[in-house]
């Protein structure tokens, strides 16, 4: 699978560290001739990947927008388009537990700003560049749920977890509708990776206790994620359509 990708122009969204940035990276060493990079508030890290996917030997360019609201999504669009860049590769990664909220102190702002970045900013980045990918024949679609969607995320964590599940619901119903046009539509969902979202959103005694739980004895890392994502990007996955892979070490199986 090693140039695989060679001379596919991918777009990878929240690729300034985490998954994102391993994703970028790994589209790159696999031959990708150019990665858009998008990212929100990180741009130390994203000009760090930057540099790692031009080392690879792909061009590349960082777009910044908070995809927490409608400005910010409007904003990426307008960026997008004026790249000039017909996407081959759409990974749609940008996602955010956001603040963990119970029922009773979820506002209003809190529920849109949760659902506009982990699923509608998804759905509107998969239907511009979708129209390049049908007129190219072609293309390959990655989004990124959570083991969330299945166990309805940990306290405070009901809203995004229902966002993921949408994602999971998006995959499928964009999969059955976007294949005869060529493109495939899949997800990934990860369980519990060691990276900042849980540096920002759990703690080491949680994280010992999904360690005690996981069969694979150890947490998920950034780039157990991406490997999986390249493949779902490869010719060896030409017939997966629709599937949503779970990566989490055995700790929850379909
Ligand atoms: N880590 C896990 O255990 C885990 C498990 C299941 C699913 N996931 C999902 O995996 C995806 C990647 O997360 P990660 O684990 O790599 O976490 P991460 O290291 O915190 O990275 C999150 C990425 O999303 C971007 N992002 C966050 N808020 C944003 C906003 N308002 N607007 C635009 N971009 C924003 C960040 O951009 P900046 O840093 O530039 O602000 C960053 O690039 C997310 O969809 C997450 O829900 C993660």
């Amino acid at each position: 699978m090693d140039q695989e990708l060679s001379g596919k122009i991918a777009l990878v969204t929240g690729a300034s560290r985490g998954i994102g940035a391993a994703t970028a990276i790994a589209l790159a060493n696999h031959g990708a001739s150019r990665v858009i990079l998008h990212f929100n508030s990180y741009k130390t890290g994203v000009e760090q990947v930057l540099a790692c996917v031009e080392r690879a030997g792909a061009k590349a360019q960082a777009i910044q927008a908070d995809l927490g609201d409608e400005a910010g999504i409007q904003s990426f669009l307008k960026a997008l388009e004026n790249s000039g860049a017909a996407i081959n590769i759409l990974v749609n990664n940008a996602g955010s537990l956001v603040e963990r909220a119970k029922l009773a102190e979820f506002t209003p702002e809190l529920f849109d700003r949760v659902m506009n970045l982990n699923m509608k900013s998804a759905w509107f980045i998969t239907q511009a560049v979708a129209r390049h990918m049908i007129a190219n024949n072609g293309g390959s679609i990655v989004n990124v749920s959570s083991i969330a969607a299945r166990n309805g995320g940990g306290i405070g964590a009901t809203v995004y977890a229902a966002a993921k599940a949408a994602i999971s619901a998006m995959t499928k119903g964009l999969a059955k509708e976007l294949a005869p046009q060529g493109i495939r539509v899949n997800a990934v969902s990860p369980g519990t990776v060691d990276n900042n979202f849980h540096v920002q959103f759990s703690n080491r005694e949680i994280l010992k206790t999904v360690v005690s739980a996981t069969p694979a004895g150890r947490l998920g890392t950034n780039e157990d994620v991406a490997e999986t994502v390249v493949f779902l990007c490869s010719e060896a996955a030409r017939y997966i359509h629709g599937q949503t892979i779970e990566i989490n070490g055995g700790m929850f199986m379909v």
